[in-house]
C-alpha cells in the first residue's frame, strides 16, 4: 500500500468491484435514502478499508512513525478533527452523538471526554476491533465522562436511532454529491441540533491527481475520493435539508491532505 489512505489524491479502480452477496445488506437494510449505486459504493469501500487498506489506515492513525508523505496526512488530518471538534459544544453530557464512519475511534474518543454517549460506526470491523482495542486500553489509565458504542456497520442505518450531533469526518468523501446529500437528508430527519461533515473540495490540482493516479497499480489504490464543488453542494443541501442552515466551514489542506468541513445546523 504505497498511497496514503486518506489522501484526496486517491482514485477510481478501473472498474467497479460488484457487490458480493450479502457482504454489506441489501439497500432496504441500509434505509431509506440507499439506492443501489450507493449500495455497491458501500460494498467497495467496506472491502478497501477492511482488507486493502487496514493496516495503513491503522499505522496512519496510531503515533507510529510515517513516511514524510504520510506525515503530512496525519497533521491534516489532527487538524480537521480538531475543527470538526471545534464545532461542538465543550460540555456534551447528556448529549447523543453519532461518529459517522469511525475507523479507528479517535473523534468518538474525543466526543466521549467531553461526556457524550456516543454511538462510533463503521463499515468495516476490523477497524471497529482496532478501535475498540486502542479505546479500552486508553480509558484504562483515563477514563472519561461519556461512553462508546462501537458497532459494524452502515452508518445510514436508521436503527440507529436519534442523536443530537452527527459527525462524519472524510467518510462522506468516497460518496458522489447526490448520495453524499442523500445520506444527509437522512440523517436531518434524526438530528436535533448539528451535522458537520467533510467533503473533497474540487480542484483543478485533485483533478490531475486523479488522472496521474490511474497510473498506480489497481493494488494500491484508495477507493476513489469524490470531489465536489462547494458552491454546488450548498445549493443542493439548501434545496433538500431546509430545516438545516448552512454554518461555518474550514478547508485544511496539508501536504497530500486537503477536506473541508461544512456544518450544518438546526436554528
Ligand atoms: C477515510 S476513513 C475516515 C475514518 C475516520 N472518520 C477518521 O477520520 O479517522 C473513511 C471511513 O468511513 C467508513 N465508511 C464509509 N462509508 C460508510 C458507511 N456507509 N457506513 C459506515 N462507515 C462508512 C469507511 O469504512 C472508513 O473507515
Amino acid at each position: 500500500m504505497s498511497m496514503p489512505p486518506s489522501s484526496l489524491r486517491s482514485l477510481p479502480p478501473e472498474g467497479a468491484a460488484r457487490l458480493r452477496p450479502g457482504e454489506a445488506g441489501s439497500a432496504a437494510q441500509a434505509g431509506s435514502g440507499a439506492d443501489a449505486a450507493y449500495v455497491q459504493r458501500r460494498g467497495e469501500i467496506e472491502d478497501y478499508f477492511d482488507r486493502t487498506a487496514l493496516k495503513a489506515w491503522e499505522q496512519l492513525t496510531s503515533t507510529a512513525p510515517v513516511g514524510r508523505i504520510r506525515a503530512t496526512v496525519r497533521a491534516g488530518r489532527e487538524r480537521m478533527r480538531s475543527t470538526l471538534m471545534g464545532c461542538l459544544p465543550q460540555d456534551l453530557r447528556g448529549a447523543r452523538v453519532l461518529d459517522a464512519g469511525c475507523g479507528t475511534g479517535a473523534l468518538a474518543l474525543d466526543a466521549a471526554a467531553r461526556g457524550a454517549e456516543v454511538v462510533a460506526i463503521d463499515l468495516s470491523p476490523s477497524l471497529v476491533n482496532v478501535a475498540r482495542e486502542r479505546v479500552a486500553q486508553l480509558l484504562a489509565s483515563h477514563p472519561v465522562a461519556g461512553r462508546i458504542d462501537f458497532r459494524s456497520g452502515d452508518m445510514l442505518s436508521p436503527q440507529l436511532g436519534g442523536f443530537d450531533y452527527v459527525v462524519a469526518m472524510d467518510s462522506l468523501i468516497h460518496y458522489d454529491e447526490a448520495d453524499m446529500v442523500r445520506v444527509l437528508e437522512s440523517w436531518a430527519q434524526r438530528t436535533r441540533s448539528a451535522m458537520v461533515f467533510t467533503f473533497a473540495p474540487r480542484n483543478p490540482a485533485l483533478a490531475a491527481m486523479r488522472a496521474v493516479g490511474r497510473l498506480f497499480p489497481r493494488a494500491n489504490r484508495a477507493p476513489w475520493i469524490e470531489p465536489v464543488a462547494e458552491k454546488s453542494l450548498r445549493a443542493r443541501l439548501t434545496r433538500s435539508v431546509p430545516q438545516f442552515e448552512l454554518g461555518r466551514t474550514q478547508r485544511i489542506s496539508s501536504g497530500f491532505y486537503t477536506s473541508q468541513a461544512l456544518e450544518l445546523v438546526r436554528p
